[in-house]
């Protein structure tokens, strides 16, 4: 099973994903975690990215597709996998049917989970991650134990620094700009399916398990 999550910046898909990921057994892959990761190693793709994640841009896609194609082509991927946060840009969307058609697949479905920009601002100031193991929290929603501290690891949960109003008010823009054409894309393509962000995170899952079967 191979399933792409569309939606604006905080829409939820990294949640979804990982439920997904746990349901179905295949793997979350998520290009934001992988750059996140990257910074907190110190390495040259990681100092690169900072760069444009601080800002609420991309990441230009000739390093964003070279990071998603190695994880793709591992063997725990063999099976499928949920992409979160890739593709971002038609250009990501084409080298991965590209990718694919040469080993003779394709993408299942790109699951758009939609939720209205006015929402959007509110939820993000809201969010706690670790940037250790990856885990999302929600001050209101998805409390952790421990004020401040993630209940997976231990380490200190962050307000991520895209996460301030101001840079999620431009990544908003750069969403409408750039990543919502890839609606129409896989619309044409037949594969699109939408889900309502707004509702409780279980519902939304249901409503995705509903279509992935
Ligand atoms: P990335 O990490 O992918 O960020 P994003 O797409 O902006 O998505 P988020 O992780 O912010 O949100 P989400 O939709 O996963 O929501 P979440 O589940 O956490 O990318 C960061 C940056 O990396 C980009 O800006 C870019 O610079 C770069 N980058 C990454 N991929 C790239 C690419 N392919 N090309 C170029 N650059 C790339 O939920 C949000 C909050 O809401 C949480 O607190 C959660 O608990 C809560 N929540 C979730 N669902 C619900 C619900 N149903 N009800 C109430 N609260 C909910």
């Amino acid at each position: 099973m191979k399933v792409i999550m569309l939606g604006a910046p905080g829409a939820g898909k990294g949640t979804q994903a990982k439920m997904i990921a746990e349901r179905y057994g295949v793997p979350h892959v998520s290009t934001g975690d992988m750059f996140r990761a990257n910074i907190k190693n110190g390495t040259a793709l990681g100092t690169e990215a900072k760069k444009y994640m601080d800002a609420g841009e991309l990441v230009p896609d000739e390093l964003t597709v070279r990071i998603l194609l190695d994880r793709v082509a591992k063997d725990d991927c063999k099976n499928g996998y949920v992409l979160d946060g890739f593709p971002r840009t038609i250009p990501q969307a084409k080298v991965l049917d590209e990718a694919l058609d040469k080993i003779g697949e394709q993408v299942d479905y790109a699951v758009d989970v939609d939720v209205p920009d006015e929402n959007i601002i509110k939820r993000m100031s809201g969010r706690r991650a670790c940037l250790s193991c990856g885990a999302t929290y929600h001050i209101e929603h998805v409390p952790p134990k421990t004020a401040d501290v993630c209940d997976q690891c231990g380490s200190a949960l962050v307000l991520r620094d895209d996460d301030k109003p101001e840079t999620v008010k431009n990544r908003l823009n750069v969403y409408h700009e750039q990543t919502q054409p890839l609606i129409a894309y896989y619309t044409e393509k037949g594969i699109l399916r939408t889900v309502d962000g707004t509702l409780p995170m279980e519902e939304v899952f249901n409503a995705i398990t509903a279509i992935l079967g």
